[in-house]
């Protein structure tokens, strides 16, 4: 199949292409770089040995977008583009809601223009909010606790009126999978293509990684009395490249002739928990260093807990995050070694 993948010079988006192009499926990579780096797309080529059309543009240019659809045979439409800052969107809502959420409108009317209508959507578990339990699965009551997971969160339900308005019995219209991600980590084995995050990391491996890597002192432990085993955060760190071969599974089961319409949703998770600390040590058990911390008070907005059930998306889409723990440290710490400063600016 040929895959539109909007911003697919992102962290998730570039391992997407990886995956896709590695599953023999083609790609046209949509990016305007304000995240990113064009660099990760050269890498891609590098690593797949593939060469692929690149237009630098925003989902929110809906010429360009018209233009694309009928330059390009686009069979499906995987959407990556979207800004993901828990904090940043507490301080610009707007720029959340114009990027992610108009931004993904103006995307899904140009495919529906251009009769369009296989969309994977990137969600998060940040949809859960604080969940009650864990761990979680797929009907667990939605919440949303910050201006970018209710972007995430109102474009699910845009979706949904859609598959309501559209996917009439007579000529059904959209197949959609909904991917709720938990947390992915690591980067691809060649240490060419990684996570980069622009200035201080909100994320913890890439945090640590810095901290390795000589850029930053000292690791802040966000809280040491939550109630969890050892007073920590927990999360479900899943491998970058298990998440996008997840996203490889989705697509051809939601292409597959018998596929069903409307929308499906599937979590992308390990299905274990790891905390702050475990997370420090199994790192440091891998790169062979100490990674100094001190555990300071919590983050605002941080849940205890938060990991997945995956038994559906293995159920139905053959899916299973495969790669440990340690091949996410090593894998982080191979592209952070590598790259110290990230992609290098092309200024420079
Ligand atoms: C993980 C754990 C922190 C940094 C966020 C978004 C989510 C998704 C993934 C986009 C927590 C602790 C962290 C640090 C720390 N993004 N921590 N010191 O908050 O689970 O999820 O990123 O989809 O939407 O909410 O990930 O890596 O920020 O934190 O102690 O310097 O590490 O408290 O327990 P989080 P995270």
């Amino acid at each position: 199949m040929n895959v539109l993948v909007t911003g697919a010079a992102g962290y998730i988006g570039c391992h997407a292409c990886i995956a896709l192009i590695d599953a023999g499926h083609g790609i046209v990579a949509l990016d305007n770089y304000s995240n990113s780096s064009p660099l990760s797309l050269q890498r891609v080529m590098q690593i797949t040995g593939c060469d692929f059309p690149i237009v630098e543009a925003s989902v929110n240019d809906r010429d360009v977008l018209d233009e694309l659809f009928s330059n390009h045979a686009i069979d499906a439409v995987m959407h990556f583009a979207g800004f993901k800052a828990v904090g940043e969107s507490c301080l610009e809502p707007l720029t959340y809601y114009r990027n992610n959420v108009t931004g993904s409108v103006t995307l899904l009317e140009a495919m529906k223009a251009a009769g369009i209508k296989d969309f994977i959507f990137s969600s998060s578990a940040t949809v859960y909010g604080d969940p009650a339990s864990t761990p979680i699965t797929e009907n667990f009551p939605l919440q949303a606790t910050n201006p970018y997971g209710r972007s995430k969160l109102m474009i699910e339900e845009i979706l949904q009126d859609l598959e309501s308005a559209d996917n009439i019995a007579e000529n059904p219209f959209w197949r959609v999978a909904i991917l709720r991600y938990f947390n992915p980590v690591g980067a691809h084995s060649s240490g060419l293509v990684g996570e980069d995050p622009k200035g201080i990391p909100n994320n913890l491996l890439p945090y640590i990684t810095q901290v390795a890597v000589g850029k930053l002192a000292k690791l802040s432990v966000f809280g040491g009395d939550y109630p969890t085993p050892d007073g920590t955060g927990v999360r479900d760190y899943l491998h970058v490249m298990d998440l996008a071969e997840g996203h490889v599974r989705a697509l051809e089961a939601l292409t597959r002739p018998d596929a069903p319409y409307g929308c499906q949703t599937w979590n992308l998770g390990t299905g274990n928990g790891v905390s702050v600390l475990e997370m420090i040590r199994a790192f440091e058990s891998v790169a062979q260093c100490r990674i100094p911390y001190e555990i300071v008070a919590r983050r605002p907005g941080d849940v205890a807990e938060c990991w997945s059930d995956a038994s559906k998306a293995e159920r139905e889409l053959g899916w299973k995050a495969r790669r440990s723990l340690n091949e996410m440290m090593a894998d982080s710490w191979r592209w952070q070694r590598n790259n110290p400063d990230g992609y290098p600016d092309l200024e420079s």
